[in-house]
């Protein structure tokens, strides 16, 4: 009798707690925002531009539906750059040419951005190819956005500071970031440049590591010269660039060869899936060299990956130990709670590393917390994408970068269990200074301004 009551009433439970779920995150998306976090943020104007299906709206100040020839007419005295481009673009040469308002709309009080869904239209395969790109999960472009709207640290941080963010990451909701408006031109997007206008910096360095590499350099020295109207296939180029290695054959995808991904966290090349994605590198190496010498230089890229990871967990194992000996101070519970996370009102906790959660790295920790943050999340990727890339320089610099990281790590870790004993000796309970931590840049105060 007991465990029919039992048998019965936890598949109730599971099942209320499900539909609980789902109602949750029906609600969470609700708000003037988009995403998880859509109730605690609100779009700026501009917004409409880098997430137009979302958040345009048009502009009210014309009126009138036109007609593509007054478009044309009018746009070139008040965009007179817009039209030339248009005029042209293979959209204003082709004999049956694709005008303003077949992107546009005609009705100028209810003008449209084309989303990718627009061009779509007419370029099936390659939106077709980027819709299909969500089956390899994250990082993808076709992901990018709502990656990008629902990290916490979206909503944690001032819009000041992480409105950046959903201009790179509208890869995801817009066709114009590596062929730019109104050109829309193939062969720009075949250049290393229509990529690092994103793919540059700290934590994604390959602007940085491909210039440096034999590939870059070449590309620098004898680029002006290729013809970039051939399309990226074998013997059509010398020296291969972002889009060759990562869209091979115009495939509009990126993700399909990824094994290491953002080098986020250690992945095992051996599985049977990985070498798979190995094969395919080899593949397209192999346009231009031997491959089993490509095969002998992508594994030095997992030996780098391996070396790296020991020094991580080297580091992650002495924070996870002053965190056991209550060490870390301030403590979690003395910390302003990360406000989008309520995980850590109910249950403070440091977290360390990948798998314990990224965002609370980035603010409101100690020293030690953050000396490790920066060498998992620049030094660490710099190496990565060094490797990958071959630039041997910066493989050398950024291990030297996570040595030293990890010599400061020990050396701070070997100070606070001298305090600690020094302070037990003496009998001494410390205190945490709350109050300058509680008003820590990012507190709760920043949530009622975003
Ligand atoms: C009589 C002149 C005129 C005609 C005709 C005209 N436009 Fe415009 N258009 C403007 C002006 C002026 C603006 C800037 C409005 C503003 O910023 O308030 C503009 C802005 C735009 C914008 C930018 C909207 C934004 O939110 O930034 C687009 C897109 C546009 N026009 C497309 C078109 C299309 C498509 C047609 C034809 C169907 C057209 N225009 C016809 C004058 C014109
Ligand atoms: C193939 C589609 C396409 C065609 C054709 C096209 N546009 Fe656009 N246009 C775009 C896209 C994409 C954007 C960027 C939207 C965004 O930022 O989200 C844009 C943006 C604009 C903007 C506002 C952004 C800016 O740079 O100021 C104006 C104005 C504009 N277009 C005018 C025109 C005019 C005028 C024509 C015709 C001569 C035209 N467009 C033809 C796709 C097109
Ligand atoms: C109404 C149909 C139509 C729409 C909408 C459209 N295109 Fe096109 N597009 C064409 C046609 C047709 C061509 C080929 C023109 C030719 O060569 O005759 C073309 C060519 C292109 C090319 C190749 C250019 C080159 O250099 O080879 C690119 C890139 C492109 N379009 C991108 C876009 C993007 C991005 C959008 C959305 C913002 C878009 N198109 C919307 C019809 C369209
Ligand atoms: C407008 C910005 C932008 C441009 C331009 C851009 N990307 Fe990206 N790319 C991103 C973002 C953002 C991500 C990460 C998406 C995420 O968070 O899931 C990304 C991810 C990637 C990835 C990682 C995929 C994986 O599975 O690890 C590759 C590879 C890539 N891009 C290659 C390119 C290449 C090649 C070009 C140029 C032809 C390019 N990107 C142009 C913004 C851009
Ligand atoms: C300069 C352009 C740029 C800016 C600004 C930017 N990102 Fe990214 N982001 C990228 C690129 C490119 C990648 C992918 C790198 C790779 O795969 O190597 C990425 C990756 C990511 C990832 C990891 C994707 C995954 O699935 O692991 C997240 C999460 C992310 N970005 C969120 C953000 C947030 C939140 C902000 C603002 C605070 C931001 N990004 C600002 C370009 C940018
Ligand atoms: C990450 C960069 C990137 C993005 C984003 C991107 N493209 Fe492309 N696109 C390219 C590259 C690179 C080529 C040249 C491919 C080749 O050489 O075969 C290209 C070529 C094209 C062509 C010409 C194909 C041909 O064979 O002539 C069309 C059409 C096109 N893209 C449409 C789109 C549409 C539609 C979108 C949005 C869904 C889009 N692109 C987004 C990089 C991009
Ligand atoms: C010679 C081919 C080649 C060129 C050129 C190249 N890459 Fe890569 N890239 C790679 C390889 C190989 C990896 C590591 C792939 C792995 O093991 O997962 C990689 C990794 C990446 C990643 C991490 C995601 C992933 O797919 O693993 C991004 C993002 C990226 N490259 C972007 C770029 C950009 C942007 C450029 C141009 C500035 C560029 N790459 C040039 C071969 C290349
Ligand atoms: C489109 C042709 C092309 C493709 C594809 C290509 N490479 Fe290269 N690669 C070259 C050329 C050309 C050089 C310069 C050779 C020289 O210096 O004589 C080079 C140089 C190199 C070097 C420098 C060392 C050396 O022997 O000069 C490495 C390492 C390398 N490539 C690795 C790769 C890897 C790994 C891939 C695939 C992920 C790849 N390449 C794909 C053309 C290519």
């Amino acid at each position: 009798m007991r465990y029919r009551l039992i048998l019965l009433i936890l598949p109730l439970f599971a099942l209320l707690a499900v539909s609980a779920g789902f109602a949750y995150v029906h609600w969470s998306k609700g708000g003037t925002g988009t995403g998880l976090y859509s109730r605690y943020w609100s779009p700026d104007p501009v917004q409409g531009y880098w997430d137009p299906d979302n958040f345009y709206q048009s502009v009210k100040s014309v009126e009138g539906v036109f007609k593509a020839a007054l478009c044309i007419q009018c746009h070139e005295g008040i965009t007179p750059g817009i039209v030339a481009d248009w005029r042209a673009s293979r959209h204003g040469q082709s004999d049956n040419p694709v005008y303003c308002n077949d992107c546009h709309g005609s009705d100028h009080q209810h003008l449209r951005l084309p989303t990718p869904e627009v061009c779509g239209n007419c370029h099936q395969k390659q939106h077709g190819e980027f819709k299909d790109e969500a089956r390899y999960g994250f990082p993808s472009h076709v992901l990018a956005m709502e990656r990008a709207v629902d990290a916490k640290h979206f909503v944690d941080k001032p819009k000041g500071e992480v409105q950046s963010c959903v201009q790179c990451h509208s890869v995801a909701t817009k066709c114009d970031s590596c062929h730019t408006r109104h050109r829309f031109d193939a062969a720009e997007a075949r250049r290393p440049e229509a990529c690092i206008t994103c793919h540059s910096g700290p934590p994604h360095p390959d602007d940085e590591t491909y210039f440096a590499s034999a590939h870059g350099k070449l590309y620098l020295a004898e680029g002006n010269d290729w013809d970039w109207s051939k399309p990226l296939t074998k013997g059509n180029y010398k020296a291969p660039t972002c889009a060759y290695c990562h869209m091979d054959g115009g495939r509009h995808q990126v993700a399909h060869k990824s094994l290491w991904k953002f080098g986020l966290r250690e992945v095992n090349p051996h599985t049977s899936k990985n070498q798979v994605l190995r094969k395919n590198w080899i593949k397209l190496c192999g346009d231009c060299h031997e491959q089993e010498k490509a095969r002998q230089w992508l594994t030095e890229l997992d030996q780098e990956r391996k070396r790296a990871w020991q020094k991580l967990y080297a580091a992650e194992d002495i924070l996870k130990d002053l965190r056991s000996d209550n060490l870390l101070q301030p403590a979690a519970g003395e910390r302003p709670p990360y406000p989008m996370d309520w995980m850590d009102r109910l249950w403070p906790r440091e977290r360390i590393g990948f798998f314990e959660g990224q965002a609370s790295a980035f603010y409101n920790v100690s020293a030690i917390e953050r000396d490790y943050f920066e060498m998992w999340y620049f030094d660490n990727l710099g190496a990565y994408k060094s490797a990958a890339h071959g630039n041997q320089a910066g493989v050398e610099s950024g291990h030297r970068k996570m040595a030293a990281s990890l010599d400061r790590i020990e050396t701070k870790a070997s100070e606070l269990y001298h305090l600690s004993d020094t302070e037990q000796r003496a009998e001494i309970t410390p205190e945490a200074s709350h109050e300058i931590w509680m008003k820590g840049a990012y507190t709760d105060y920043n949530r009622k301004h975003n």
